[in-house]
């Protein structure tokens, strides 16, 4: 992207993406009604959405058309116009609802910034936890305002072979999907150390990029939800891609560093694992 006068600058697209997701972060909190129930469902009878992803996606929406009427922006719950800047913002106002209606503290707000297509800022805000992870294209990834690198304790910053790897996954919403990545995890777990299913694919992302897991991979990962911790995890260190050396998409996402990606790619290859039949 060329910096000129007119060009967006990254790092104001940056500040005002950890601010709305900070404000988000605080409503969901604080405004969290006891009695919590499911406001609509999606894809399936367990793919929900509550008031409260609701309220996020308008605070943020609210806040960004407030300083850059122009850009496009495309929101999990609805939101999704093209604008005229070059701009667009992809927004998960709550990644991990199940785990936020359950009041499982692996739940956070997750907004990516593309300019001309190219994502060049995220942010991911884990209210829970206090983890703030940002990262602007080209400049890392961090974790509250530290640097963060995409190895594990354990992997010394070495490739981690598969049988020391601790892998995040995430599951679909369909039950014939699920079936088929039920059969997938079943014959991953004798290879690997173990399996994590947080329940938040853009706090899994984040997690491979400060070395609390080693590796993630899921089917059915949507832009919102991968966007901004796509880039935090690239920016951290890790590779992320899909299979047989596609982009990530819904389709599969994988992400590990050096080595154990390229090992998880084979194992996902070899079962075929981009099916739901
Ligand atoms: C979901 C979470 C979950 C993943 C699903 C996503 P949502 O997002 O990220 O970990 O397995 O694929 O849909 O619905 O809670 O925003």
């Amino acid at each position: 992207m060329s910096e000129n006068a007119d060009s967006p600058n990254p790092k104001d697209l940056l500040e005002l993406a950890v601010r709305l997701a900070a404000e988000a972060g605080r409503l969901l909190v604080q405004e969290r009604p006891r009695d919590l129930g499911v406001a609509d469902t999606k894809s399936s009878p367990t793919d929900i959405v509550t008031v409260m992803d609701q309220r996020s996606e308008k605070l943020i929406v609210e806040g960004i058309l407030a300083e850059r009427p122009d850009d496009g922006i495309l929101g999990e719950e609805g939101s999704d116009h093209e604008g005229t800047s070059g701009v667009r913002w992809v927004i998960d106002p709550i990644d991990g609802t199940v785990n936020y209606l359950y009041e499982i503290p692996l739940w956070g707000v997750s907004i990516g910034v593309e300019v001309d297509g190219e994502t060049v800022a995220g942010v991911v805000e884990i209210p829970m936890l206090r983890e703030t992870f940002t990262a602007l294209r080209g400049h890392g990834a961090y974790r509250n305002g530290q640097a963060i690198r995409a190895f594990s304790a354990q992997s010394e910053g070495k490739p981690v072979p598969m049988d020391r790897a601790l892998i995040a996954t995430g599951f679909g919403y369909a039950a014939q999907r699920r079936a088929v990545q039920g059969a997938i995890v079943a014959d991953l777990l004798p290879k690997v150390r173990d399996i994590r299913r947080g329940g938040s694919a853009a706090l899994d992302l984040c997690s491979v990029a400060c070395g609390r897991v080693d590796g993630y991979f899921e089917r059915g990962a949507k832009p919102w939800d991968l966007s901004a911790g796509a880039l935090i995890a690239q920016e951290a260190g890790a590779k992320v891609g899909g299979l047989h050396g596609a982009a990530a998409s819904d389709e599969m996402t994988v992400a590990a560093a050096d080595g154990l990606f390229e090992a998880l790619c084979g194992f996902l290859e070899g079962h075929d694992a981009a099916r739901d039949s």
